[in-house]
């Protein structure tokens, strides 16, 4: 089982700690981890943010938040544990773009450790458009550049492409990109972490994951709540660049990625990158398919009239040798019939092979359950029936993965371990075939097609994919 505490003495600062990410994921994961006894007695925890509160009210916000993310089980021990938790815990209010304001945190900070060389993780739990004055902060108030800072960003990286490589010069041009984490919180998920456990493992996996063995792959996510409070955030994005372009493509990565020699991070960040930069879109509008829920106009002054889709479905190749001729089909929409993520891959079938009958799947299921089912034919007389071997269910509830998703996450960041997070180049690879595709949707002027909530979603997206295949419908629910 794998334990790991931190020995290392640290300073966790969390920049924008009066947020909903901070509230809803930070606060929670950093007590999973004093939970599990993660951290020994040397570390301090820092809100900044710009809002003035006292001590005594950051801490009671994080306590309140911790207690809100375990409604339903929470005990008199857990109740000690967040006491102490919180002697660790401080707050710093500041602007982010006022480098007197940094030095005066920087102050604050070493009166409080007594320490002038420390670990430094600073999460960025602000919008990305403050990511690039906080690096240069930082960087202003560092002693040198051989200080242990880390830098932990949250997707979005940019925009687009262009954005997306303004932000890492500018990051670059003030810290190594190994001092920088960024971090897609779908890689925290244990299922999606259990996939590249799973293929290093298991040759007879990554012979059925061969692209001359593949007749399709498709992916879905879907979720059955609307967006909600998050529209302000969302209007702006839409389904294509906010789940497509980092989650989704990450899962293709993970499943098509060669697996690499060495278990480096860097091995398959580079093996994940090269993937990841053959993929093409052909500009077309029957490879794509945009879809709005009924109602998501009425949300929010914002969404007023608003176009922007809460469904996209995808038809994407991968310009390789190795893939040739494999589509692959992605989808993803809020406020659907079922809330399920999972990862089909269809097999080659036999010239003799009837047309109706099934294909073997591999099929990995992300969510709500963890399970890897292979399905095979079992000839049974003259109808064939479909038969499901359990080859394995991914990796159980123990040691560092019973933390949620962040705490998982920062664990690797103190521990400096980089598989789960992305590279530079990933990013931009993924942006470059999203640039593709939203280029497309603006020159031809696409509009979102309105579908029922509680539904599959846009009918269109079943001709994306026919008529030779259909979306495999994963689960028991049927669409109404
Ligand atoms: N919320 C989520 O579940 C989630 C999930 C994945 C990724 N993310 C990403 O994580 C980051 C933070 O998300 P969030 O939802 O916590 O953001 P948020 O609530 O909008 O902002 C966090 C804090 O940043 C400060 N802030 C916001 N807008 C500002 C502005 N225009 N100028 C200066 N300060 C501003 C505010 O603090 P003060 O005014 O007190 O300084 C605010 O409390 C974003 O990049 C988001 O895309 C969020």
């Amino acid at each position: 089982m794998n334990i790991y505490r931190v020995s290392q003495p640290f300073v966790f600062t969390i920049f924008g700690a009066s947020g909903d990410l901070a509230k809803l994921k930070i606060f929670p994961a950093l007590f999973a981890l004093a939970e599990q006894k993660r951290f020994l007695k040397d570390f301090w925890i820092i809100g900044y943010a710009r809002t003035k509160k006292s001590q005594e009210a950051f801490r009671e916000e994080f306590s309140t938040a911790v207690k809100a993310s375990y409604a339903r089980a929470w005990g008199d021990y857990q109740t000690e544990i967040l006491d102490e938790l919180l002697t660790h815990v401080f707050y710093f209010s500041g602007q982010y773009d006022n480098p007197e304001d940094f030095e005066a945190y920087r102050d604050f900070c070493q009166a409080q450790t007594k320490c002038e060389q420390i670990t430094q993780i600073a999460h960025f739990s602000v919008p990305p458009s403050l990511f690039e004055i906080i690096v240069k902060n930082i960087a202003h108030i560092r002693k040198n550049e051989k200080d242990d800072i880390r830098l932990v960003l949250e997707k979005p990286f940019g925009d687009d492409e262009a954005s997306a490589q303004k932000m890492f010069h500018t990051v670059t041009s003030y810290f190594s990109e190994d001092q920088v984490y960024l971090l897609d919180h779908y890689l925290g998920k244990k299922a999606v972490r259990s996939l590249i456990l799973l293929r290093n493992m298991n040759r007879i996996l990554n012979l059925m994951l061969k692209g001359r063995e593949v007749d399709n792959i498709q992916i879905s996510a879907l979720e059955t709540l609307g967006v909600g409070h998050r529209s302000g955030y969302f209007d702006g994005v839409g389904t294509v660049k906010d789940m497509i372009q980092s989650h989704l493509l990450q899962l293709l990565g993970l499943v098509t990625m060669s697996i690499p020699i060495e278990k480096t991070a860097q091995s398959v960040q580079k093996e994940k990158a090269g993937i990841l930069s053959s993929l093409h879109f052909v500009p077309k509008k029957e490879n794509i398919v945009l879809g709005q829920y009924k109602g998501y106009q009425n949300e929010s002054p914002k969404t007023k009239g608003s176009q922007t889709p809460t469904f996209g479905a995808l038809k994407l190749w991968i310009n390789r040798e190795s893939w040739y001729g494999v589509p692959i089909y992605l989808r993803t929409g809020k406020k659907l019939h079922q809330k399920s993520t999972y990862i089909v891959i269809e097999l080659k079938k036999f010239a003799f092979q009837k047309p109706e009958q099934e294909p073997n799947r591999v099929i990995i299921e992300l969510s709500p359950s963890e399970k890897l089912h292979i399905r095979l034919l079992d000839e049974d007389g003259i109808t064939s029936r479909l038969g499901e071997i359990g080859v394995s269910e991914s990796i159980a509830c123990q040691g560092d993965y019973c933390l949620p998703e962040h705490g998982l996450l920062l664990l690797d960041v103190l521990r400096k371990e980089k598989m789960f997070f992305l590279s530079f180049q990933e990013i931009l690879a993924c942006w470059n075939v999203i640039d593709e595709v939203t280029d497309f949707i603006k020159k031809e002027k696409l509009k979102p097609t309105l579908y029922a909530p509680d539904t599959c979603g846009p009918s269109a997206q079943e001709k994306l994919i026919a008529p030779k295949k259909s979306w495999y419908a994963f689960g028991d629910q049927t669409c109404s």
